[in-house]
């Protein structure tokens, strides 16, 4: 593995996950990599992903490097041969090639600007990290996709034992315009297990074809949750009316809707907006803390096969 960008940087998934579950088994394993250093830059806030990602170094022996570009950085140009006499005050070439000196790997963390899709599409601030770094690079979370929670999730999945879950990944209510990245990434991950996936969403709301593409699409969510052994509930705006959110739709997963599942599992990647997303009784019933426990051995698996 050079980088971990997506799925297509993962040879096999299945061993992948199996790995991981093995280390969460012994997690402190100091001696894999005491020389080393990570180094975690976010362009956009974070929870989840900082702290599980600094643990995992932790238990492989490494040191930590956390940077806050916005907040304690130089403002970054991004456009090649562009003469700097305006806001921009560091070339992000210089940057990066400038951490590449004090890290071993560098995790970077780019939300989308959710107006222009094909800026978004085209990954320009991931890309010019990965065209400019001497060192692997790892998305904490790209505009368009989110490979270490996707991990996580086929972990959380993996520990459940079903033989050919049945699982919909639908669409929640949401106040504010969100990515897709979480669940174009986790359709394109699920795809690769023999689970039977089904996406639940309003018409207007279907993802890119390029992660849809096999999978079965249902716009009335009750319909598609009849069954499901896992409900993995995330919003996202529009895709075709790129970035728009939707008018306020009954589509908050509740208790009753629950019950359509086969004694099924909510799962989500947080943060998420209680009762607006689901309700405080879904919440306290599902899988969310289990998935955010496994962030940390899907970030240690991949850092150690990053440094192997
Ligand atoms: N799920 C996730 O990536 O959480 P954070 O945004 O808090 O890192």
């Amino acid at each position: 593995m050079n980088n971990f960008l997506s799925v297509n940087d993962v040879t096999d998934v299945s061993a992948l996950v199996k790995e991981a579950i093995q280390l969460k088994s012994n997690p402190f394993t100091p001696n894999v990599a005491p020389s080393k250093t990570l180094g975690l830059v976010f362009f956009n806030p974070s929870l989840r992903t900082r702290m599980s990602s600094q643990k995992a170094a932790q238990n492989l022996g490494m040191n930590v490097i956390v940077m806050d570009v916005n907040q304690s950085g130089w403002k970054l140009e991004f456009g090649d041969g562009v003469v700097m006499d305006g806001g921009t005050q560091e070339h992000v070439k210089d940057a990066v090639k400038t951490m590449s000196q004090y890290v071993d790997i560098l995790g970077v963390r780019t939300f989308p600007g959710l107006v222009d899709r094909e800026k978004d599409y085209q990954e320009e601030v991931l890309q010019q990290f990965v065209k400019h770094a001497e060192v692997p690079i790892v998305s904490l979370e790209s505009a368009t996709l989110h490979p270490l929670q996707s991990l996580a999730d086929l972990i959380t999945i993996a520990e459940k034992k079903i033989e050919r879950p049945k699982i919909v990944l639908s669409w929640a209510p949401h106040p504010k315009p969100l990515p897709q990245a979480v669940a174009n990434s986790f359709l394109e991950w699920v795809k690769l297990t023999n689970a039977e996936v089904t996406l639940a969403c309003p018409e207007g709301f279907e993802l890119a074809e390029q992660y849809t593409d096999g999978v079965k699409i249902q716009h009335d969510q009750q319909e598609a949750m009849k069954g499901a052994d896992f409900v993995y509930t995330k919003n996202w705006s529009s895709y075709a009316d790129y970035g728009a959110i939707a008018p306020e739709l009954p589509w908050t997963i509740n208790k009753e809707k629950m019950a359509l599942t086969n004694n099924g599992s909510f799962m989500h990647c947080l943060p998420m907006r209680r009762n607006v997303v689901a309700t405080d009784e879904v919440i306290d019933e599902s899988l969310v803390y289990e998935q955010a426990l496994n962030r940390v051995f899907s970030a240690q698996v991949v850092l150690k096969r990053l440094l192997s």
